[in-house]
């Protein structure tokens, strides 16, 4: 076990949930581990994410009755979320794609840690053709990002899980001025982040998924709203 004191001692169910699953250095797979070492707060915050999202893949695992499935992690930064899945399902193909991965964890776009994880370094945009996946995952994906990644789970696979991050896109913005209801009802609440979510949810829908939006509180960040679709 290589973790600091700091992060040991921290009474978090989702920070304890995960060192006990993942008894490694959480630090080696972080592009820049010298200087992330040094902000804890910064990897309790990731390693909260990875388990809320983990419980939400889990329950639709269990619903599937089999632990054998390939999952895409897209806009995966640093793939922390993959290499956890890939260790408690070590029977998954688990494929992290974004921009660019540290050289230091990866070798021939294979995992160094773990036979189950593959690396795609390439612009989402240009993805044309992928093979079919069982879950389509993204945490944080940016502005209009967000709503690639519904794009992409509606052409190559039937579950995605989202969780949102900074707001706003091209289509957002029309269907804001368009969409009286929503507006007065969010409105009230003035949350723009959830107002965004409910977009998304609804931009999902109409690519025939059904949709189901979970808070957790207990991720420690802001931005903790879950958006998870199967296909009808
Ligand atoms: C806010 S970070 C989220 C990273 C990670 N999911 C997390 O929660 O820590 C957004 C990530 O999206 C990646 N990204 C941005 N634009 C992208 C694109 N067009 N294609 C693939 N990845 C992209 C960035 O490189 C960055 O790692």
């Amino acid at each position: 076990m290589t973790y600091p004191k700091e992060i040991l001692s921290y009474k978090h169910e989702y920070i304890r949930f995960f060192i006990k699953r993942f008894p490694f250095d959480v630090f080696s797979i972080l592009m820049r581990p010298h200087l992330e070492r040094k902000r804890y707060n910064y990897i309790l915050k990731e390693m909260s994410e990875v388990v809320g999202v983990f419980n939400v893949l889990k329950n639709l695992i269990n619903k599937n009755k089999t632990d054998k499935f390939v999952l895409y992690e897209l806009m995966s930064g640093d793939a922390l979320f993959s290499h956890f899945v890939a260790k408690n399902f070590p029977n998954s193909k688990v494929v992290a794609i974004d921009l660019k991965f540290s050289e230091e964890y990866k070798s021939n776009n294979k995992s160094k840690f773990f036979d189950n994880i593959f690396f795609i370094e390439k612009n989402i945009l240009e993805i044309k053709d992928l093979e079919k996946a069982d879950f389509i995952v993204s945490i944080h994906a940016c502005n209009n990002l967000s709503e690639i990644v519904i794009d992409k789970a509606s052409e190559f696979s039937n579950f995605f899980i989202l969780v949102p991050c900074c707001i706003g896109s091209e289509n957002y913005e029309k269907w804001k001025r368009n969409n009286e209801i929503a507006n007065k009802f969010f409105n009230a609440i003035n949350n723009e982040y959830y107002k965004w979510c409910f977009y998304l949810a609804e931009y999902a829908k109409s690519k025939n998924f059904h949709i189901n939006l979970k808070v957790d509180n207990k991720m420690l960040t802001e931005r903790n709203l879950i958006i998870f679709g199967k296909k009808i």
